[in-house]
Order: structure tokens, then C-alpha cells, then sequence
């Protein structure tokens, strides 16, 4: 499975490029609020600057289709690595279908977001053009955050994506460090991680006892500072 990197930092961003494990990049608007962006497109275009070879996906912002559109083409001008997020349905619940069928025949990458059902799936994977690369975005965290079990869902995306050539599906909302290995079982084509899970991946591997000590450790220096020994 590939790793990316979920967030919209610029300093974390870089930092996650220079691992050389990280091999993509995914923003999100909530993502780019947290991290306090102001201007949306010199964000983005700084970001193409810097990371020029590796793919990035920035989503529209509009909640009508033909702005939405207007944004796409704008995205699209950023760069040649740059995914265009278009949210699978507005927030009217009007599915975006038809909108991406008509960035599909222009061409260009997208990046089909917050899908979270198999019918999503099915419906995005049979709008796209096999002759461009695109991704397939399913939250699986979102999923798993309604009491469901995530893991049919990703079985079966895998499955569907599988139809179509260019339909990389991505595992997003990561929600713990071992999604990534579920990610990989599975055949996900791509995972996106938040900057807790990328930090931890530098360090898998450790044996059990030797956490387990230094869980014990942890937990004695924290008394040590409250004073209690
Ligand atoms: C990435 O492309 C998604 O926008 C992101 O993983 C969503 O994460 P969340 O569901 O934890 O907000």
C-alpha cells in the first residue's frame, strides 16, 4: 500500500516529504481550517513548488456544480501532479455524477471524496475514465465512526476498483497506525495517514517488552513530575 500524508501544514507537509515513505499528499477544507490557511490558492500553488513530483489533491470549495466546475479547471491548472477533490455529493445531497463525468472527459485526475457506501463506489468507479488515473477516496474511519465494520466495505472497494483501469482507491480517515496494515491485506491501493500515524510508522517494529517498559516508563516519569514519589 502506498503511504500518504492526510493535512494541510505546510512545515508537517515538508516534513512528511522528506521521510521518502510518504508518496502522496490529501487536504481537505476542515483540514486547511485547522491549519489555518487563508489563501487557498497561494497555499496550494506553494505547495506544488515544493512538492512537485509527487501527487497532491486539493478539493473545490463551491457547493454548486458549475462553480464547482469552474474550480476544478483552476486546480487543474496548478500542476500535473495535482488531483482535483470533488466531494462524491453536494450538501444537498445531489450526486456530483454527472460533473465528474464531464472532468473525466477533459481528462483530468480526480480525487472522488467522502464515500462511504458501496453504491458511491460503484457509481464513481463506472463515471471514470479508465484512460486517466484517478482516486477513489472511501472513509473508512467515517465508517467505522457509525458502528460498522469497515473491512467488508474496503474487501468490496478493492473489488469494484478493480474493474477499472486508473481507479486507485484510497483508505481515508485513518484512524491508528494499524489501518495501515489492514489497508495492506486488503489490496488498498493507497492509505492516507494523519501526522500522528506517519510519526509512528518511523518507528514500528519495537518489540512487545521493550513498549511494555516503556510504557512503565512513561507512566513513572509522569509521577515523578506530579511530585507524588
Ligand atoms: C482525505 O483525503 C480525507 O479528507 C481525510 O482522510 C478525512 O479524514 P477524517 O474523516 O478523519 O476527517
Amino acid at each position: 500500500v502506498k503511504i500518504y500524508a492526510d493535512g494541510a501544514h505546510l512545515e508537517e507537509m515538508l516534513a512528511a516529504y522528506k521521510t521518502g515513505f510518504v508518496k502522496g499528499f490529501t487536504t481537505n477544507p476542515s483540514l486547511m481550517k485547522k491549519a489555518g490557511v487563508k489563501d487557498y490558492v497561494a497555499f496550494a500553488k506553494e505547495v506544488v513548488e515544493k512538492i512537485p513530483d509527487l501527487p497532491l489533491s486539493f478539493e473545490v470549495f463551491a457547493d454548486d456544480f458549475e462553480t464547482m466546475e469552474k474550480e476544478a479547471q483552476k486546480i487543474h491548472s496548478f500542476g500535473k501532479n495535482v488531483f482535483i477533490k470533488i466531494p462524491i455529493t453536494n450538501t444537498k445531497g445531489e450526486s456530483s455524477i454527472p460533473l465528474i463525468k464531464k472532468l473525466e472527459d477533459k481528462g483530468y485526475s480526480l480525487n472522488i471524496t467522502a464515500i462511504l457506501t458501496i453504491k458511491q463506489v460503484e457509481e464513481t468507479v463506472s463515471a471514470l475514465n479508465p484512460e486517466v488515473e484517478n482516486i477513489v477516496s472511501v472513509f473508512a474511519g467515517r465508517i467505522a465512526d457509525t458502528g460498522r465494520d469497515p473491512i467488508p466495505y474496503m474487501k468490496k472497494a478493492v473489488e469494484i476498483c478493480g474493474t477499472k483501469k486508473g481507479a486507485n482507491l484510497l483508505w481515508a480517515s485513518s484512524r491508528e497506525l494499524f489501518n495501515v496494515y489492514e489497508a495492506d491485506r486488503l489490496g488498498v491501493d493507497i492509505i492516507t495517514c494523519t501526522p500522528a500515524i506517519i510519526e509512528k510508522l518511523k518507528k514500528v517494529g519495537k518489540a512487545p517488552e521493550q513498549v511494555s517498559l516503556d510504557t512503565v516508563k512513561g507512566f513513572n516519569k509522569d509521577i515523578q513530575s506530579l511530585g507524588y514519589t
